[in-house]
């Protein structure tokens, strides 16, 4: 059960950022879940909803929502998967293409991200930005929420038959495919970056 406050007014101040130790916690410690550990329950319909409201609170130059998501659940789902493995099996490489598929079967629900770029004067690069940063917060937001999250891209994130499938369209993208169920069994903690070894302080000359 998730309790968010109400979608503020437009306009309406929003509450001044102060210290939330709960927040720096999660974000200190949270990890995305391997897909093929996902299991049901996933989100039911309110929790999805939530989920997607919060996703879509990203920054996103020029205000143009250049995203759209498309939801596989269930029967339709199973579905779509099986439409993938027959793409995949007309392939040279098929078993190789049907055996990365367990990672969109298995998990109980998965939320595919579209950037759906508008023309005009933002640029191209930006908009898909904002498209990861919405895959970003939905993993965030489903992992908040106590389930586990993964953002996968894979073979049928690109094959134009893969893409066809899915419904997207010429000028589109697949952010990525964003996988959410409930875990059992923590994920481990992987190698992370030298943040130092990554950052300079720029200075004059
Ligand atoms: C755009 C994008 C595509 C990704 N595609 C895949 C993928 O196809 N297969 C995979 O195993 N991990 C993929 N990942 C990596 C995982 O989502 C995740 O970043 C990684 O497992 C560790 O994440 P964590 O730091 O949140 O735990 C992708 C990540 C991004 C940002």
């Amino acid at each position: 059960m998730t309790a968010l406050p109400p979608e503020p007014e437009f306009g309406a101040p929003t509450p001044l950022p102060e210290p939330n130790d709960a927040v720096l916690r999660f974000l200190a410690l949270r990890r995305s879940a391997s897909a093929a550990n996902l299991s049901a329950p996933g989100p039911d319909a309110d929790q999805l909803a939530d989920i997607l409201r919060l996703a879509t609170r990203v920054p996103d130059h020029g205000k143009l929502a250049p995203w759209r998501f498309v939801i596989l659940e269930g029967e339709a789902k199973g579905a779509f998967v099986a439409g993938l493995e027959a793409i995949a099996e007309a392939a040279p490489d098929a078993e190789k293409l049907k055996g990365a598929l367990f990672k969109v079967r298995i998990p109980p629900l998965t939320i595919a991200v579209i950037s759906s770029p508008a023309a005009g004067k933002i640029p191209l690069w930006e908009q898909q930005l904002s498209a990861g940063a919405v895959c970003t917060t939905l993993c965030l937001a489903a992992q908040a929420m106590g389930f586990g999250a993964n953002w996968i891209t894979d073979w049928y994130a690109v094959d134009p038959a893969a893409r066809a499938l899915l419904g997207v369209g010429d000028g589109e993208q697949v952010a990525g495919y964003v996988h959410i169920g409930s875990i059992a069994e923590p994920p481990l903690e992987r190698v992370r970056p030298d943040v130092a070894a990554i950052t300079t302080r720029w200075s004059e000359g």
